[in-house]
């Protein structure tokens, strides 16, 4: 046989592209005027080496694309958009870097001492973050703490009191634009003070009204861990804290002992989110893997504004106003969920493997989430999403949020809405939830054919793993509980199923947990799961709950813990928690 040059060329590109595969190059010292196709003229910008993807792939969907992002420091403008035009029709996108940082930070430089052992440095006049780090650690307000909240009325406009023990509040320079947190049992409440008068404090309005609603709120918490008066530089007094004057553009900050404010590496959290993965539901981003990449510095500005109305795990009330007819139970199927700094949603075969999650001022990772918490405005939608191998700390809020709480996210209308086969494996959580106090490691809501198993969870202040929301009243037949309270006014009593089952819990560690709230469990679940394991798993060292099976826990299946904290082993509450098999768990009685 014959073959011309032309053919011989034509089958050789065949072959070539069969196994092609494109790569692309990115280094924090590189240039955007460089091609990135070689380690030696590498991409400068995570925005340029995304374009360099796109071009890829209008050359070639078929190719897997392989982005090699040098070890470095990579800030981010604006945060990474990934929609189905990131993805290949047919081949994978693989964003690679051991040792590259994806950062949504402002690095501040240039600290010089002050009086008091306070330092400052200059950053751009207007400048708006609620989190510096310092040295890979949260610096916390500039806070003074309320010697006891019973010396506190509540009004409706504010707070009063006659005790001249408390008589600093009012004097505080700054104490209008300030706030207050309290913690409670299960939620920590931010709500900015409007302004001060004799023994009394005017606070900002709808944050006020709504922080004294509902349960374990400011006036009739369930249990007192503290009460705050935070984020105004009067009140900077010990290291470790932190105040940003953002008009004036000058951040302060006491070092703690030990600290070099000429060496330290200080950086304030500026951008909310740093990377979005979500398309549609008729066009999902897909095949789309981090791997060994690593994600720091964001913040989260909303709470200066509305103050956080937490309702825990992340959930809380958005809406700045107040509801009429004034019923609690009328706004439950409308919370928030408070947004993370990595999103994934209307997304399929999204793998984020290996990498440190650090300094991240709200949630971590959110996946198939409501559209509320999704930059992309498509909330839900994620399966085959895999979190593996990662190591988390510093994280401000939930570590990992998979699911969402509203209507949709339990009854979606629209199949492709199901978050399905999410796999949450082999992480690392180490002193986690440190500032939203009431938020966990992992919060999983409304998922099915999911799997948390293998995750080292050790210190954390509230629940270790979550699974399951609605407190059963979204369940088929819904609850007797909420019959009574009157949510049925505002919403469905369900005669079908929510999407959740056939999930599993299996051999995760949860040690150090539950230090700074009462109401909780090494393993927390709510409604009912069909076929959902909680196996296997070990929890230590802790005063909380082993297994907590909240209002409307049904039909899991509980065997082969080692549940040994000292709170009790298989606490149960509510209406509805039946159905649940308990096998083969050894444990030791608690209290
Ligand atoms: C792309 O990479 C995957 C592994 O990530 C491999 O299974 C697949 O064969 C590759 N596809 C092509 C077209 O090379
Ligand atoms: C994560 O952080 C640790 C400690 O700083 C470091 O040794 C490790 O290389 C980091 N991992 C990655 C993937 O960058
Ligand atoms: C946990 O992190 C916080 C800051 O986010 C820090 O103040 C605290 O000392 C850390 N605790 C432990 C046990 O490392
Ligand atoms: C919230 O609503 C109140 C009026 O109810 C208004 O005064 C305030 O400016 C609003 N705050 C924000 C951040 O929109
Ligand atoms: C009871 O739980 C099992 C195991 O999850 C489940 O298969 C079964 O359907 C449940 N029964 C009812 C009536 O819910």
């Amino acid at each position: 046989m014959k073959m011309r040059i032309q053919d011989l060329l034509v089958f050789a590109a065949l072959l070539w592209r069969d196994v092609a595969a494109a790569d692309i190059y990115v280094s924090s010292s590189g240039s955007d005027t460089n091609d990135g196709s070689a380690s030696s003229s590498p991409i400068k910008s995570i925005a340029a080496a995304q374009k360099a993807v796109r071009n890829q792939l209008k050359r070639s969907s078929t190719e897997n694309v392989t982005v090699h992002l040098a070890p470095g420091v990579y800030l981010l403008s604006e945060p990474l958009r990934l929609t189905d035009q990131d993805s290949a029709k047919s081949a994978s996108v693989k964003w690679i870097g051991p040792g590259a940082l994806l950062s949504g930070g402002l690095e501040v430089t240039g600290w010089t001492a002050g009086s008091q052992g306070i330092y400052s440095a200059s950053v751009p006049v207007g400048t708006k973050s609620r989190n510096l780090y310092v040295n890979g650690q949260a610096a916390n307000f500039a806070r003074r703490k309320v010697s006891n909240r019973k010396d506190f009325t509540y009004t409706s406009s504010g707070i009063k009191w006659t005790n001249a023990a408390l008589d600093w509040i009012s004097s505080t320079a700054g104490i209008s634009g300030a706030e207050i947190r309290f913690i409670n049992s299960f939620t920590d409440r931010y709500s900015p003070i409007a302004s001060a008068k004799t023994r009394e404090l005017v606070m900002k309005q709808n944050a006020w009204y709504n922080n004294n609603w509902g349960y374990d709120h400011v006036a009739k918490p369930n249990a007192d861990f503290g009460v705050w008066v935070q984020n105004a530089l009067a009140l900077l007094s010990d290291g470790g804290q932190f105040f940003l004057d953002s008009a004036a553009g000058k951040v302060y900050y006491k070092p703690l002992a030990g600290e070099n404010m000429a060496t330290a590496k200080t950086y304030l959290g500026v951008l909310e989110t740093l990377v979005a993965v979500g398309g549609t539901y008729d066009n999902p981003a897909h095949d789309i893997t981090f791997q060994g990449v690593s994600f720091a510095h964001t913040t989260w500005n909303a709470v200066s504004d509305i103050g956080y109305v937490d309702q825990q795990t992340g959930g809380y009330i958005c809406e700045n106003k107040t509801y009429t007819p004034s019923n609690f139970e009328s706004v439950r199927p409308w919370w928030c969920q408070m947004p993370s700094a990595i999103q994934i949603s209307a997304a399929k075969n999204v793998i984020f493997s290996g990498g440190n999650y650090t300094q991240l001022g709200a949630g971590g990772i959110g996946i198939g989430n409501d559209p509320n918490a999704h930059l992309s405005g498509v909330g839900l939608g994620a399966s085959y999403v895999s979190i593996q191998d990662g190591y988390f700390s510093q994280i401000m809020g939930n570590s990992i949020t998979a699911g969402g709480i509203r209507p949709d996210a339990h009854h979606p209308p629209d199949n492709r809405m199901i978050n399905s086969r999410i796999d949450i494996s082999n992480n690392i959580f180490y002193n986690v939830s440190t500032l939203y106090s009431s938020t966990v490691p992992i919060f999983v809501s409304y998922v099915q054919y999911s799997t948390v198993s293998h995750n080292d969870i050790d210190t954390t202040p509230y629940s270790g793993i979550c699974l399951g929301y609605g407190w059963g009243s979204n369940d088929a037949g819904g609850s007797s509980e909420y019959v009574n309270r009157g949510l049925y006014k505002y919403q469905p009593q369900y005669s079908t199923p929510t999407i959740s089952q056939n999930n599993a819990l299996d051999g995760n560690l949860i040690h150090r947990y539950g230090y700074g709230h009462t109401d909780l469990g090494a393993l927390y679940t709510l409604s009912k799961s069909p076929s959902t394991y909680v196996s296997n798993n070990y929890a230590f060292d802790s005063s909380g709950y082993g297994t907590y099976t909240d209002e409307g826990s049904n039909s899991y299946i509980i065997s082969g813990n080692v549940l040994m904290s000292s709170g009790i082993w298989s606490a149960v509450n509510g209406a509805n928690t039946g159905n649940n098999t308990y096998t083969n768990n050894y444990y030791r009685n608690g209290a």
